[in-house]
């Protein structure tokens, strides 16, 4: 299918009504972005203290740009906040599905909180009326969706998807300037239609059926999942052949059929979308007769990572009884969400193994944490690093590139450094008596490589 291109010019005039349904993380960057280009949008979530935080201008979440972005709304009057889906739901021309689809213990996606929206707003919505779902769903949803409607005239509500690419800490700027914009429409004049909320951003968009952009989303995340699994296999080979993945990362980032991007290994990738997604579509791959085993290994290489890092600790210190600063909580820099993150993962393993781990992150609190005892969250990084034997950096904040060396070798009981994400100086650190352990590059005790200066292109 194509996109038509007189609609998109005409819906750049006029601005849509647009319900949204949930006002998490995806649903409230969507919700303030589109009435940022200009639509109407009523945002409902069934947790009144978040309406009521949102009402008042505070978003809640550490996401860069979102709380400026919902204050234009409000002060704007385009965006609004309820409790009620109903009233979302009412007058919208769009009713954008933005709930989550938690994994059950099998991996498959619990499609429950999104099937009893719809049936609560079934008889609510307009004729006319266009539902998208935004979340990430197994293919086929959108049809199920057709039938949980049920309505009198099944014609008069049409069912898309929309999948978002958002990255946490980015939230905003993907929506904004999105490298492209994938919508599942089983009718062209409804594809159209919602590519005309879009129109105000220059990007690719690509229309097709419904199934196949459901599985363009997951297939995208396990994509991403199995590059860094592989980037992270060679680390793991670089630190057997001698050889340094920077440079190898570096080297390959330069072809455009590899791109540059995802391209830094580290402690395992984590977050609330890649680890789940990869589980429920080896999940759906199974149930629908076909073996996902280059995914399958990508997750199991993932939990490889994290024994990786705490065998380097291990390396260093005997764990039992040692103490452990561990720098970085969330799963990467820039949001406070610890879903699946890769640290925690490590903290457990180095709890079970008897150490003592005293963890600092710039945006994680200890109320944040509820999934592991035994972890001691303190104020900042130099209480940390107190007593402690080694440091393991597994986030990579810009402030733990600026640690005071001297202050800490003075804080710690010994001095070892397992840096999961590269991200030291490893030639200061040794300098004031660390080991230094990267992950695929050169440890503190290897010989160095000689460096010879790169030449200069040869000119023509
Ligand atoms: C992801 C997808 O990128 C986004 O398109 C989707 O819609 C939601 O899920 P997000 O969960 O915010 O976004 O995380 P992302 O930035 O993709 O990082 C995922 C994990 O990979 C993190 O643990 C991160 O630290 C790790 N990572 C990323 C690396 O280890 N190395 C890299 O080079 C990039």
């Amino acid at each position: 299918m194509q996109v038509n291109e007189s609609s998109l010019v005409g819906a750049r005039d006029v601005g849509a009504e647009i319900g949204v349904i949930g006002a998490g993380y995806v649903g409230l960057t969507s919700g303030a972005c589109f009435a940022y280009l200009g639509h109407e949008v009523v945002c409902a979530d069934v947790d009144e203290s978040k309406i009521n935080l949102l009402n008042s201008g505070r978003i809640g979440i550490h996401e860069q740009g979102l709380a400026a972005k919902v204050e234009d709304g409000l002060t704007s009057n385009r965006l609004s906040f309820v409790t009620d889906p109903a009233e979302a739901v009412a007058k919208a021309d769009f009713v954008f599905l933005c709930l989550p689809t938690p994994p059950r213990k099998d991996g498959s996606a619990d499609l429950s909180f999104i099937s009893s929206a719809v049936s609560e707003i079934a008889r609510v919505m307009q004729p006319d009326t266009i539902l998208v779902s935004k979340s990430t769903v197994p293919p086929g949803t959108s049809e199920l969706l057709e039938q949980i409607l049920a309505r009198a005239d099944v014609t008069d509500v049409a069912v898309a998807h929309n999948p978002e690419f958002l990255r946490e800490g980015t939230a905003v700027n993907d929506f904004l300037q999105p490298d492209r914009v994938v919508i599942g429409a089983n009718d062209q004049s409804v594809a159209d239609k919602i590519a005309g909320l879009y129109a105000n951003i220059p990007t690719q968009i690509v229309v097709t059926d419904t199934t196949t952009a459901e599985t363009t989303k997951y297939v995208a995340n396990a994509f991403l999942a199995t590059k860094l699994s592989f980037v992270n296999s060679a680390a793991a080979l670089c630190e057997v052949l001698g050889a340094d993945v920077k440079d190898v990362m570096t080297a390959l980032g330069h072809d455009r059929r590899i791109g540059a991007g995802f391209l830094k290994p580290g402690p395992g990738w984590g977050g609330s979308c890649l680890p789940k997604d990869s589980r429920a579509l080896v999940n759906v791959a199974a149930t629908a007769g076909y073996d996902f085993s280059l995914l399958r290994s990508a997750l199991e290489v993932n939990e490889q990572q994290f024994d990786r890092i705490v065998a380097k600790v291990a390396d260093r210190v005997v764990l039992e009884g040692a103490r452990v600063a561990l720098l970085g909580l969330a799963f990467k820099a820039e949001t406070n969400d610890i879903r699946s993150s890769p640290s925690l993962e490590i903290a457990q393993r180095l709890i079970d193994a008897g150490a003592k781990v005293h963890a600092y992150d710039p945006a994680v609190t200890a109320e944040d944490l509820h999934e592991i005892t035994g972890l001691v969250v303190e104020s900042d990084a130099y209480a940390a690093c107190a007593r402690a034997s080694a440091l393991l950096i597994a986030t990579e904040w810009n402030e733990f590139r600026q640690l005071d060396v001297e202050r800490i070798v003075t804080l710690m009981y010994d001095h070892h450094i397992i840096d999961a994400r590269n991200l030291l100086h490893r030639d200061l650190w040794v300098k004031h008596g660390f080991t230094y352990t990267g992950v695929g590059i050169f440890n503190s005790d290897e010989k160095l490589p000689v460096r010879v200066p790169a030449r200069q292109a040869r000119q023509e």
